[in-house]
């Protein structure tokens, strides 16, 4: 029971919302999220679902819609906010389908299926207006919340002298609550919550909570874990850390650029991506040169990457992108140089490199367990 109050009082700190529900990590809290606001043939949009988003939202019977900004899809172009919503693009969304049949709107900050990229505070209040205009709740995804305090407090006017954390606090005044994934910023090794200020809905959330994941005081989680996810969200929000963060991700991502590589750029906050259309041209999406180029680098160098692009997201794939997520407080320069290297040899034989098929395929969440054979 302390360590919940613990837990409860850093996430009220910082995220403000009334209601802090603990789950065992980022996509229980989706599950429970969906399950409780959303039925058959209502829609979600958001800038990109992650993977996980998307599946729930799905398994809800509901349809997941991508909203993003057009700098967000093209990945050699910079933009300081490629991880905005389209707001026009949602108003129309609303005007085609009517409000009724969205139960909410999801921000992902930031943006990771996008390439890790930031979403504005002016974009975070466009989207708010239109769905207060609409009466429909804002909910964040907020995995990243801190990285994507920190790219605002760089690139957005007027917040220069803000802190990261008071940053943190006006996105999420802007919302009616989140989702949370505690290995993210919370800097923890599992754990995740889901926050709300409507007490109807925590209450149904909570019942939920308690068939699946464990009471609403640990929610499946070690007395430890909720200790540790107190401390983890407090130092995601520190200056020291987020720039070291922040500039090491550049340092990959720059020294791969430098020697042709194609990136989605500029880099993400947690994570470099590689555009692997435009690395490997003569391998088309429905031959998945993402996981190609994936394959190819674990071969070269044992460096495990994740695509996300055709195999993920069939249809909605919107790039076909190498991520190269980068552990907190794992690596040192000479790890990343041996990235670095492992990554411009593969690039040096490109053109040997084949794309695979699908061999097997599950109903959701495919690229989990798919096997591929080679072409
Ligand atoms: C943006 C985003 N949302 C949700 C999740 C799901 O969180 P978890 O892996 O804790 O279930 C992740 C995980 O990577 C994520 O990046």
């Amino acid at each position: 029971m302390p360590s919940f109050e613990r837990f409860r009082q850093t996430v009220q700190e910082i995220f403000g919302y009334k209601h802090v529900i603990p789950t065992h990590q980022g996509r229980a809290a989706e599950r429970i999220l969906f399950s409780v606001m959303c039925k058959k043939g209502d829609v979600v949009p958001n800038n990109t679902h992650f993977d996980t988003t998307r599946a729930n939202v799905e398994f809800a019977g509901a349809e997941a819609v991508d909203l993003l900004v057009p700098e967000g899809k093209d990945p050699a172009r910079s933009y300081p906010f490629k991880g905005n919503m389209d707001v026009a693009a949602l108003e129309q969304l609303i005007d085609r389908i009517g409000a009724r049949r969205i139960p909410l709107v999801m921000l992902t900050i930031t943006n990771n299926s996008g390439g890790g990229q930031p979403v504005s505070l002016e974009n975070m209040r466009a989207v708010r207006a239109v769905c207060q205009r609409h009466a429909i709740p804002l909910y964040l995804d907020a995995c990243r919340f801190a990285e994507n305090a920190y790219f605002i407090k760089l690139r957005e006017r007027g917040y220069e002298h803000h802190t990261p954390r008071q940053i943190a606090q006006e996105i999420f005044s802007l919302g009616d609550g989140c989702t949370m994934s505690a290995k993210k910023d919370g800097l923890a090794n599992i754990g995740g919550f889901l926050c709300t200020n409507n007490d109807s809905l925590a209450q149904q959330e909570e019942n939920l909570l308690i068939l699946t994941e464990g009471y609403p005081t640990y929610g499946g989680l070690a007395g430890r874990d909720l200790e540790a996810i107190a401390v983890g969200l407090r130092e995601a929000l520190e200056e020291d850390y987020l720039h070291y963060r922040i500039v090491s991700t550049a340092y990959l991502g720059r020294h791969i650029a430098d020697q042709g590589v194609p990136i989605v750029q500029p880099p993400g906050g947690h994570a470099v991506y590689i555009d692997a259309r435009a690395f490997l041209p003569n391998i088309p999406p429905e031959h998945f040169p993402g996981v190609a180029l994936a394959c190819e680098l674990f071969l070269e160098a044992g460096i495990r990457s994740v695509e996300i692009g055709t195999l993920m997201f069939g249809q909605h794939a919107a790039m076909d992108l190498v991520r190269l997520a980068i552990p907190r407080r794992v690596y040192t320069q000479s790890h990343i140089d041996y990235v670095v290297e492992a990554i411009l040899n593969v690039w040096q034989r490109r053109e040997q490199i084949s794309g695979l098929k699908l061999t097997y395929q599950a109903p959701f969440l495919r690229h989990f367990t798919a096997q591929l054979q080679p072409l």
